[in-house]
C-alpha cells in the first residue's frame, strides 16, 4: 500500500509517499481501506516532535488519527463488522493510528457504521474535531440547556462543530469569535453572534458566558478571560498553552480545564446519528491527494482554515 511516511521530527515535519506492506489486523480489529482520512494541527504538532510525538515508535512513522473507509478484513473475534462495511473514526489517540495511509487498522471500539446519506469526505473529516467538541462541551458535568456558550475560534475544525452540537444539545445562546469573513457561514451553523477577534473593541458590554470552548489559548484565549461568568468553566483546547491559561483563570478566581480527546465509539455513534439526520454540517476547506499530504499540513500550519482539510484516497 502506499502511505506518507516521516522520517524525522521537525519542523516543519516532511512526509514521503512510499509502499509499505498493509497491515494485519489483530483480534479485536478491523482493516479499513481509506477512503478520506482528516488533516488536524495535531498532525503537525507531532511531526515536529510535539504533542504525542514519543508514543508513535521507531522511524519511519505514518501519522493521522481519523479517516472513513471500507472494511477489507476483520480479525478474530469481530462480529459487529463485516467486510464491505462503510465506517468511519477516530483511531487510538495518542497511541498511533497511522490513518495518512491507504490502509490502516482500526479496533472495534475506535469505529461506527458511517450513514448512508453522509458522505466519505465529511465522515473522515468529523471525528476527531467532533469528538473533541462533543467531550470539550460535556466538561462541566451538566447540560447544556440554557446555557451561554462561548466558542473562540469558530471557525477551526473543532469550533465549527462545537457550535452545532452546543445548539443541538439545548445551549440558549452561542457566540463566536472569528474573522469576518467567516460570519455567514457560522451564522448558518446556528451562531447566535459572531465577534470580529481582530476588532478587540467588539465584544465590549457583551453579558458574560457559562461555558467557554477556547479553540486558540494562549495570549489570544487570555485576551478573553474577562467573558467567563465567575461561576462558569473555560474549556481550553491547546494542551501547548493549557497551564497558562489555567493558572491566569485560577488568579482571577475562576476555573479552566485543558482536555484531552479520546476515541469513543458511542459519541461517534451519536454523532453519525446527527449527521444522517442532517443535523451537522462538516465544512470542508479543502482536500488533497495522499502525495499532496506536505501542502495539506502546511494549509493547516496556516492556522487560517475554515472547518476541515482531507486527504482523499484513489486507487
Ligand atoms: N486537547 C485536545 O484534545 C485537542 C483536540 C483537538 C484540537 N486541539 C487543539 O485545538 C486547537 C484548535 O483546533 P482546530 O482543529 O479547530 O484548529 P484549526 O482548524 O486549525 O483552527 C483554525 C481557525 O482558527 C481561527 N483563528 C485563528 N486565530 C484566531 C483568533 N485569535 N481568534 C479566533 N479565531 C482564530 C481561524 O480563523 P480565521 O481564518 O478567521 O483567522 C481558523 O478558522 C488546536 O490548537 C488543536 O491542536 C486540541
Amino acid at each position: 500500500m502506499q502511505a506518507m511516511l516521516l522520517n524525522a521530527f521537525a519542523d516543519p515535519g516532511i512526509f514521503e509517499l512510499h509502499k509499505v506492506a498493509k497491515p494485519v489486523p489483530g483480534p479485536g480489529q478491523v482493516l479499513i481501506r481509506n477512503i478520506a482520512a482528516g488533516v488536524n494541527p495535531i498532525d503537525w504538532k507531532t511531526a515536529a516532535g510535539g504533542g504525542p510525538a514519543a508514543l508513535q515508535g521507531d522511524f519511519p512513522i505514518i501519522l493521522g488519527w481519523e479517516c472513513a473507509g471500507i472494511i477489507e478484513a476483520v480479525g478474530e473475534q469481530v462480529r459487529a463488522f463485516k467486510a464491505n462495511d462503510q465506517v468511519f473514526g477516530f483511531l487510538n489517540f495518542p497511541n498511533p493510528a497511522r490513518c495518512l495511509a491507504e490502509y490502516v487498522i482500526a479496533d472495534i471500539a475506535h469505529i461506527a457504521p458511517k450513514p448512508d446519506s453522509v458522505s466519505f469526505l465529511q465522515a473522515g473529516a468529523v471525528s476527531l474535531a467532533g469528538i473533541t467538541a462533543w467531550q470539550a462541551l460535556a466538561m462541566g458535568g451538566h447540560d447544556l440547556q440554557g446555557q451561554r456558550v462561548l466558542v473562540l475560534g469558530g471557525a477551526g475544525g473543532v469550533g465549527h462543530l462545537a457550535i452545532q452540537i452546543a445548539k443541538l444539545q439545548g445551549a440558549e445562546y452561542v457566540a463566536t469569535t472569528a474573522s469576518t469573513a467567516r460570519h455567514k457561514v457560522l451564522g448558518t451553523l446556528g451562531a447566535d453572534a459572531c465577534y470580529d477577534y481582530h476588532d478587540k473593541q467588539s465584544m465590549l458590554g457583551v453579558d458574560q458566558f457559562d461555558l467557554v470552548i477556547d479553540g486558540i489559548g494562549g495570549d489570544a484565549g487570555l485576551a478573553h478571560l474577562a467573558w467567563l461568568k465567575p461561576d462558569g468553566l473555560w474549556v481550553t483546547l491547546p494542551s501547548v498553552t493549557a497551564e497558562q491559561v489555567i493558572s491566569a483563570a485560577r488568579q482571577q478566581g475562576k476555573q479552566a480545564q485543558g482536555i484531552r480527546a479520546t476515541p469513543n465509539g458511542n459519541q461517534l455513534r451519536a454523532l453519525a446519528k446527527t449527521m444522517a439526520a442532517g443535523k451537522i454540517e462538516v465544512l470542508i476547506e479543502r482536500s488533497f491527494t495522499l502525495d499532496e499530504l506536505n501542502a495539506a499540513m502546511e494549509l493547516s500550519r496556516s492556522g487560517h482554515v475554515q472547518g476541515k482539510i482531507v486527504i482523499e484516497f484513489s486507487y
